[in-house]
């Protein structure tokens, strides 16, 4: 039986992966299948929160029992999360999040041309929302949760992106063959800013989110202990 120890609790997860569009037929894109961050929904539901859940691009089937809002761009997430934070009391990032986007959108498909050449596409920095949330906290307290998925240096990296983006928590995960983007199993390290590091191993995405909650819930306002 699962305790309730996030009843009376709203809590924030994003998941999947931003789009971001290129022309009616194109956008830049990423592999984050969803799954970490449902199973991060779910977890927290069952353990009593109110959830809200933004998805971007998952396809997944609608989990009972969380407040789900669909979004497409990384500029849109940001408005759903600022939105929703505003009366959080964690938010947890598992989203893929585009750091840039295609600086025009353009009307009609992108044709080829006669003379062999390619485009050149011109990007801009999206908002980084982890960071914006992490540094303008809607409330005291309110716990920010963020992920990093790494492909070297997987903790060195880890531990310079928890101090940039100035999170509670950040679970770092290495990007594998059967983990990570896509799979149904990961393995991580849970740093906090406390300096504290969780490893957690190679299993399914359901027990490394039931990680990441038991680390939010002494974190939380008013918590006990
Ligand atoms: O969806 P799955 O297939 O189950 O895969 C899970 C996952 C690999 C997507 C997930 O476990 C994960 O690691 N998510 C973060 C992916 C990532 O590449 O993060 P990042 O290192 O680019 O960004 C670090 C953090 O900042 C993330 O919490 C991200 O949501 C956030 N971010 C990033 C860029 C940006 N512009 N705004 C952000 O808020």
């Amino acid at each position: 039986v699962t305790a309730p120890d996030l009843a009376g609790r709203h809590v924030v997860v994003s998941a999947g992966g931003t789009r971001e569009p290129l022309d009616p037929v194109r956008y830049l894109g990423n592999r984050s299948s969803g799954k970490q961050g449902y199973a991060l929904a779910k977890a927290a539901a069952a353990r009593g929160a109110r959830v809200t859940l933004i998805e971007a691009n998952t396809g997944l089937p609608d989990p009972a029992g969380v407040d789900l809002v669909r979004v497409g761009t990384a500029v849109q997430l940001r408005e759903a999360v600022v939105k929703a934070a505003a009366d959080a009391d964690a938010v947890v990032m598992a989203a893929a999040v585009a750091d840039f986007r295609p600086a025009a959108y353009a009307s009609g498909k992108i044709k080829k041309t006669d003379d062999g050449g390619a485009p050149t596409i011109e990007l801009v920095r999206n908002p980084d929302i982890l960071a914006e949330i992490s540094a303008d906290r809607a409330l005291p307290g309110q716990v920010v949760v963020g992920f990093a998925a790494e492909t070297d240096d997987v903790l060195a990296n880890g531990r310079v992106k928890l101090r940039r983006k100035g999170c509670d928590l950040l679970v770092v995960n290495e990007v594998g063959e059967r983990k990570t983007f896509g799979s149904e199993e990961n393995e991580a390290v849970v740093l906090a800013a406390d300096g504290t590091e969780t490893p957690v191993p190679y299993g399914p995405k359901e027990a490394l989110a039931e990680t990441v909650w038991d680390l939010v819930v002494p974190r939380l306002r008013g918590a006990s202990g």
